[in-house]
């Protein structure tokens, strides 16, 4: 296969950083195609742990041609200080691309997106504040400023007068057209060289036959078409996005690997079935670090769901699955697996398309032994203990999706591949 798309199956956090990163190691080119910094990919690499949340995973392997592709929302000033940041800790030589269709979030972006929540109250999506709503929103509204128009600062200029004008109907917030101009052309100097058209340079990559890696971000429960909307975030991390955010043709999308947590977790507000809160979901919280990246807030936990992951297959194309977090199960007596669903007295098997409807659903359970021994040595399928086994077959069985890699640990090292991926 000469490329893949990496996708989170779940509510995001699924260890996606760790997985691109590994495979970014094969890759000759890596993309993000959505998003922007609401997402937290955790690299953990020679024993330091990197956080990146808007440039691609391959920045930090040797070599890469790294794109943000036109499907991502870009915060200048946090692309910056993540580029510095990577430079202060010896990673220099980054072999950059943004799209010059990518779109920037603005200052006001960012005030909007904490006066919705604050308007909300109960009602909030529990959004990350970065901007990604309002960006996304003005984007479809045809007023967006993108990455290419730095390259014409007369042109930004008219762009930048032609939102605000359009903002000012909005006394919410404080909105200078030359403010925002200063603001976004301070990092023109730094960005302008790495602004091109990417779809271009990936239409030849995919053409050379060079090895690509599509890097999604959040998961498909947060989809703004498929997931458990409103609360979702504001693009699409399926596959099936891919080619609209990056410009390529559909058909050289047929390799996608689901990054799949041992259990689930979500942070912020929405309806989450296998949810729940006692001694054993605390455990996981602790061990298995599940404090958000981004915004620190402590991620609800719950039992691995197979309807969400046959969903996540059907809409987005699964045909691999990377089982992440392995380790963090052990010493649980009993583990749960959702199989199914029951709402008003029938069983269901995919999810309903109103989240309030999702909130009344009853998680069917089949429960699984589980394991005591240390697995975060083991190098292959064959030395984990059998109920680690019987756990992951449960999972292929249930979702008919074969797992290709699982995860016993945030290190490189802690990878066992079972089927090359690249
Ligand atoms: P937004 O993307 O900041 O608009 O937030 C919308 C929803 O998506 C909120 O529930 C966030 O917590 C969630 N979300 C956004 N990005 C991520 C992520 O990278 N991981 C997990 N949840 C995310």
């Amino acid at each position: 296969m000469s490329n893949v798309v990496v996708v989170g199956t779940q509510w995001g956090d699924e260890g996606k950083g760790k997985i691109t990163d590994y495979l970014a190691q094969e890759a000759e080119v890596v993309v993000r195609y959505q998003g922007g910094n609401n997402a937290g990919h955790t690299i953990v690499f020679n024993g330091e742990t990197y956080a990146l949340h808007l440039l691609p995973s391959g920045v930090l392997s040797k070599n890469k041609v790294n794109i943000m592709a036109n499907g991502m929302v870009i915060n200048l000033k946090a692309l910056v200080e993540e580029i510095e940041g990577l430079k202060s800790r010896g990673i220099d030589n980054i072999n950059l691309k943004i799209s010059n269709r990518a779109h920037i979030i603005l200052p006001f972006h960012i005030e909007l997106d904490g006066a919705y929540e604050d308007l909300a109250g109960k009602k909030k999506i529990g959004t990350t504040k970065k901007g990604i709503g309002p960006t996304y929103t003005d984007k479809h509204f045809r007023c967006g400023i993108r990455m290419g128009d730095l390259l014409d600062l007369d042109y930004l200029k008219e762009r930048i007068e032609n939102i605000v004008r359009i903002k000012k109907i909005s006394e919410k917030v404080e909105i200078s057209a030359q403010k925002i101009y200063n603001e976004v052309v301070q990092f023109s100097d730094i960005v302008k060289n790495m602004i091109c058209d990417t779809s271009l340079l990936l239409n030849e990559a995919l053409e050379n036959g060079k090895k690509v890696l599509f890097e999604g971000a959040q998961g498909i429960m947060l989809c703004i078409d498929h997931g458990t909307y409103p609360f979702v975030t504001s693009s699409s991390p399926t596959a099936a996005a891919v080619p609209l955010y990056t410009g390529v043709a559909p058909a050289y999308i047929n390799n996608v690997l689901g990054i799949t947590k041992a259990y689930t977790t979500r942070v912020g507000e929405g309806a989450f079935p296998t949810e729940f809160e006692d001694e054993t979901a605390k455990t996981i919280r602790e061990v298995g670090h599940e404090y958000g990246t981004t915004t620190k807030r402590p991620r609800r936990i719950g039992w691995l769901d197979t309807v969400v992951l046959k969903y996540s297959k059907r809409v987005s194309g699964i045909n691999g699955l990377s089982i992440m977090l392995l380790d963090v199960l052990t010493g649980i007596k009993t583990l749960k697996i959702c199989t199914a669903y029951k709402l008003d007295g029938e069983i269901i098997n995919t999810l309903p398309s109103i989240v309030d409807h999702l909130e009344l659903v009853e998680p069917i359970y089949e429960e699984l032994p589980g394991w005591d021994e240390d697995i975060t040595n083991v190098k292959n399928f064959d030395q984990l203990p059998q109920n680690a086994q019987d756990y992951l077959k449960k999972i292929e069985e249930l979702t008919k999706i074969k797992i290709k890699i699982f995860s016993v640990g945030p290190d490189r090292e802690q990878t066992v591949v079972m089927e090359k991926i690249l």
